[in-house]
């Protein structure tokens, strides 16, 4: 597994985050839509545990478009695209009694009444929602929720799930539209996982996951192997009156033949309301599904119609979400991995548990710190804690579970691999091997990295055949990748080679002779220079002569070239003496020199759009600012590539708050988006550093 260097500002974590949720886009489409894959498995669960690891460690910059939040994909060619009658919303959330209290206030206020709700509680099933017709009691068309307003006919899908009637039983309207949530019970998926990975078939993160990819089978054959299941609870169009309330609805939906969750429960009061949620959340482990906490809604579907919509989600009805689920397992052992950049990561090897409807038998410990701050030890019972597709976290150790012989980790002294010495410098938290590109886990790496999509991204050199070619001798170095053409033979007699994919593999490479000098010092993987870094450096010094000259003259501390490199906006000096360590080891610029005379560099592109901390991002600016009048902070941030809007919602990103900001803060606050002040907000836009 590759090293995973977490970003430390909001602002390094945003840009990260908008490029996995564009590139793991990518590669959903190309997976699910042409069933294609771009890269392996492991490549692709690398990338979203880094987005998900992000995500944990700034939950305020979770993108409305994140890849967490994304079940399959939006409409995909391989299906015919249905228009909702009536669009597919969703939902907004609360999370604590005072958000429940504050949901039914505001409903109040709307009404102009201060009369108490009856609601109905639902357990929120985390599967994907699907909408039905029927006409004259036949089921005609089943589609997904796709983007709300249009999603893909699954019909022949639906039709192999035998909880879904076929026929309605009993009298129903000429035309009715009938939604649920289709879903797979934790213990079908566990099996079904099992099945997959004996056949070396794709695991799936979690149930929800394996239910969107076993509805969007192009094949219903294989859909009809797939346990899925659905729960009905929510209506569309329909030609003729069903019911005054959502309960008797909910009657209404059992005796035509649909599966009703059976804890759906009428509450005559918010009291009892809140009551529900905490019997629910003590019941959640032991359900036979994963939910992620209730939906309620207003019972009365007069006050549903008057209530309306606000936005894409109900004024009727809310998700109170559970706090992140947690399990305890053993820690069996501590394991050390050796990433690109030479750091030890300890690694948590568990007695798998399921958490959050997944099994877990991994977790990271960060480092060392980490490790000792938390008093982690090998025999330990431990918290685990996982939230949607979060990596699991350690929280806590349960000391009374300690066995006697129970030692503190000891950090090695050695790299595991090369058995270089392991050192951690004074004042930084990572022990890093001292082998360099000598340490063969950390030269393996860093091919795996050279090949890769934002490097030199060499189609057919994803991470498995890197691993396979290095550890048959095949490449030790990146030049040894370009001189692979003379092996071609060698590569085509390979177990699972052949001579189609050999040639392919040369072409590949060979379309790569010529590359922008932004891909190429990204690809030489120097700690801290990811694809935005290499960027402002190539634009910096525009051609590969020059920035190799600079970069050597940088080596020397104080020197002209030192400062201007740390001079660089949004470089600094801590990078610049990153790469200036990396050109001050010799064998390092052997590796640079030998790959710059085999290749063609190309200069920068001067023109290129707008790459800011702001860009792509909706903000919302409230209260007043001190030093920027309204319109001119507005049109800065539009220059840095946002897009300015006046009200917070989901998609906003971050909201600026100025003085006496209102209601929208509290707003942001509730929607977990992210707030910066003034001084933030100048700093985001470059104006101070
Ligand atoms: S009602 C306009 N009821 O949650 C109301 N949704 O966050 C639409 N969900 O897209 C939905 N259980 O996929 C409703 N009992 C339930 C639900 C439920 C799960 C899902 C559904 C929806 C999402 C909204």
């Amino acid at each position: 597994m590759s090293e995973t260097i977490l970003p430390t500002t909001p602002e390094a974590a945003s840009a990260e985050l908008a490029r996995l949720a564009a590139l793991l886009a990518e590669y959903d489409r190309a997976y699910h839509e042409h069933d294609d894959p771009l890269v392996t498995d492991a490549e692709y669960d690398a990338l979203r545990r880094l987005n998900a690891a992000i995500e944990a460690a700034f939950p305020a910059l979770v993108r409305a478009d994140s890849p967490s939040r994304r079940v399959g994909g939006a409409a995909s060619s391989g299906f015919a695209k249905i228009r909702h009658a009536v669009p597919m919303l969703s939902l907004d959330n609360a999370f604590t009694p005072e958000d429940f209290q504050d949901f039914v206030e505001r409903a109040q206020r709307f009404l102009g009444s201060s009369e108490p709700f009856v609601f109905v509680g639902e357990p929120k099933i985390d599967g994907l929602s699907i909408s039905l017709t029927y006409e004259n009691g036949r089921l005609i068309q089943a589609a997904t929720r796709g983007d709300g307003s249009e999603g893909e006919d699954v019909t022949a899908n639906i039709r192999t799930i035998e909880s879904i009637p076929a026929q309605l039983r009993g009298p129903a309207p000429a035309r009715i539209e009938i939604r649920g949530e289709v879903f797979m019970a934790k213990a079908d998926f566990l099996t079904l996982n099992a099945s997959q990975e004996a056949a070396g078939q794709k695991i799936f993160a979690n149930p929800r996951n394996a239910a969107a990819g076993s509805l969007r089978q192009l094949d219903p054959a294989i859909t009809a192997r797939r346990p899925l299941r659905m729960f009905a609870y929510a209506m569309g169009e329909s030609s003729a009156a069903i019911a005054t309330t959502h309960f008797d609805y909910l009657e209404q939906l059992r005796s035509w033949g649909f599966d009703v969750n059976p804890l759906s429960t009428r509450l005559p009061d918010t009291a009892a309301a809140i009551a529900f949620q905490q019997r629910l959340g003590l019941e959640r482990a032991g359900l036979a599904y994963d939910i992620d906490g209730v939906v309620y809604k207003i019972d009365a579907l007069d006050l549903q119609t008057r209530l309306g919509f606000v936005g894409r989600a109900p004024r009727w009805a809310i998700a109170w979400k559970f706090p992140a689920e947690q399990a305890t397992t053993v820690l069996e052992r501590i394991d050390i991995q050796v990433g690109r950049t030479g750091a030890l990561t300890p690694v948590a090897i568990l007695t798998p548990v399921g958490v959050g409807g997944v099994l877990v038998s991994r977790a990271t410990l960060h480092n060392e710190d980490e490790i000792a701050r938390k008093d982690i030890r090998a025999g330990d019972t431990v918290v685990l804690q996982r939230a949607g597709d979060v990596i699991p976290q350690i929280v806590a150790v349960l000391a009374e579970r300690r066995p006697d012989d129970a030692l503190p980790f000891t950090p090695p002294t050695l790299c595991p691999i090369c058995q270089s010495p392991a050192i951690r410098p004074p004042g930084e938290v990572v022990r890093r091997c001292t082998g360099g590109l000598v340490c063969p886990a950390q030269a393996e790496e860093h091919l795996i990295h050279f090949a890769s999509r934002g490097a030199f991204d060499i189609e057919g050199m994803g991470e498995k055949t890197v691993r396979e070619f290095f550890a048959c001798g095949l490449i030790a170095t990146p030049a040894d990748i370009f001189r692979l053409a003379a092996r071609e033979a060698e590569i085509a007699g390979r177990e699972g080679w052949g001579a189609l994919s050999a040639r392919n593999l040369i072409q590949a490479i060979e379309g790569r002779w010529r590359i922008s000098l932004d891909r190429f010092i990204y690809a030489l993987g120097i700690r801290r220079i990811g694809e935005a870094n290499a960027k402002l450096l190539a634009r910096h010094y525009g051609s590969y002569k020059n920035w190799r000259a600079q970069m050597e003259a940088a080596v020397a501390i104080g020197s002209d070239a030192r400062v201007d490199l740390g001079n660089i906006l949004r470089i600094g000096p801590a990078i610049a003496t990153e790469l200036a360590e990396f050109f001050a080891v010799s064998r390092n610029v052997a590796r640079v020199d030998e790959l710059a005379t085999l290749l063609t560099i190309t200069d920068a592109e001067i023109e290129s759009p707008v790459d800011s901390p702001l860009s792509g991002k909706v903000i919302v600016f409230t209260g007043g600012l001190a030093t920027l009048a309204r319109p001119e902070a507005k049109a800065l941030a539009e220059r840095l590539g946002a897009k300015v809007t006046e009200s917070v919602s989901k998609k906003t990103d971050i909201v600026v708050l100025g003085t006496d900001a209102g209601s929208k803060a509290k707003k942001a606050a509730d929607l977990g988006i992210q707030t910066v002040d003034e001084a933030g907000f100048r700093k985001l836009a470059g104006l101070d550093l």
